[in-house]
């Protein structure tokens, strides 16, 4: 029993971060600078990716960016699709742009994805972008992976030569970590780092040998207070809705870890909500705000 868990705030440092990129704003205005200028391309009308789309483009208002949501409907084409983000990629209003993942299955996300071009991916999917991160040149760090580094810095958590365990091998967050993690960097990096998946065997071999476990599955309360050693430092990145009689809305959400009982054995925990979900809106903001500065491209 560790009773001294501390709870990573992601919530207040996401607001913390917004605070200082609307700070930046005001300053680059004031010296004659436009606005950054951030759009999104949402296509259908899936209920959570309309949150999620709804939340950064309010958050561009906040800091005192300008947005545009382009909607299109669900029976778009791969080629309209193509033809939108060649629009954008031309237009010099816009500093950066995402396409709202997931797709509709009939369009191919690579191709969409190798479409954007790549000083204004702001998601930091493209391959030349996911190329730059794994060997340590300026990009645009993908969001959520973004996110997390920045609260590892921010709560001054050591990472260097610990073992970091991170569950979960998706594009968006567990492939990206594992690198980060993993890579020379003179503040948050040099862990040894052991990636695991769905087929990894001895799965509890791995995560009680964790000093910082990231967890990325998609799998509510997937860890439990077995799998972990006292002392150990969570990163809970799932967060999916379930049904619920207690609330008003009539679902709550869930993180890949079961907080109750692994809260107790951390030294350090990001709760859900309010870990690390407000801080992938953070990321996406800074990385708007490098691109309208040129701040990426123009160093290599
Ligand atoms: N869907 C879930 N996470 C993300 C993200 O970070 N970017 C985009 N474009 N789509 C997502």
């Amino acid at each position: 029993m560790n009773t001294l868990t501390n709870i990573i705030d992601g919530k207040l440092i996401s607001q913390q971060i917004q605070g200082e990129i609307a700070i930046e704003v005001m300053s680059l205005i004031a010296q004659g600078h436009k606005k950054p200028h951030l759009a999104a391309i949402l296509v259908g009308n899936d209920g959570a990716s309309e949150t999620y789309v709804g939340a950064k483009v309010k958050a561009c208002d906040r800091v005192g960016f300008d947005s545009t949501l382009v909607r299109l409907p669900a029976t778009t084409t791969e080629i309209d699709l193509l033809i939108k983000i060649n629009e954008l990629n031309a237009d010099k209003s816009i500093d950066g742009f995402i396409v709202q993942l997931p797709l509709p299955k009939h369009i191919n996300e690579h191709i969409i994805m190798q479409a954007i071009a790549p000083e204004k991916d702001v998601d930091g999917f493209h391959p030349q972008n996911v190329g730059r991160m794994a060997l340590n040149l300026p990009t645009y760090l993908p969001a959520t992976p973004y996110g997390i580094i920045q609260l590892l810095k921010r709560y001054s958590i050591e990472t260097t030569g610990k073992h970091c365990v991170v569950l979960g091998r998706s594009h968006i967050v567990g492939s990206p970590i594992s690198i980060l993690m993993a890579r020379s960097s003179s503040t948050i990096g040099n862990c040894t780092v052991t990636l695991c998946h769905s087929r990894t065997k001895n799965l509890k071999e791995h995560t009680l040998k964790a000093d910082i476990l990231i967890v990325a599955l998609g799998k509510p309360e997937f860890v439990t207070a077995d799998m972990v050693k006292d002392g150990v430092i969570v990163i809970d990145v799932g967060i999916t809705r379930v049904p619920s009689d207690k609330t008003k809305t009539g679902f709550k959400l869930l993180g890949d870890v079961n907080y109750a009982q692994v809260a107790p054995k951390a030294a350090f925990i990001t709760p859900v909500p309010g870990g690390v979900g407000p801080m992938t809106i953070a990321s996406l903001l800074r990385n708007t705000l490098k691109s309208s500065k040129k701040e990426v491209y123009k160093l290599t």
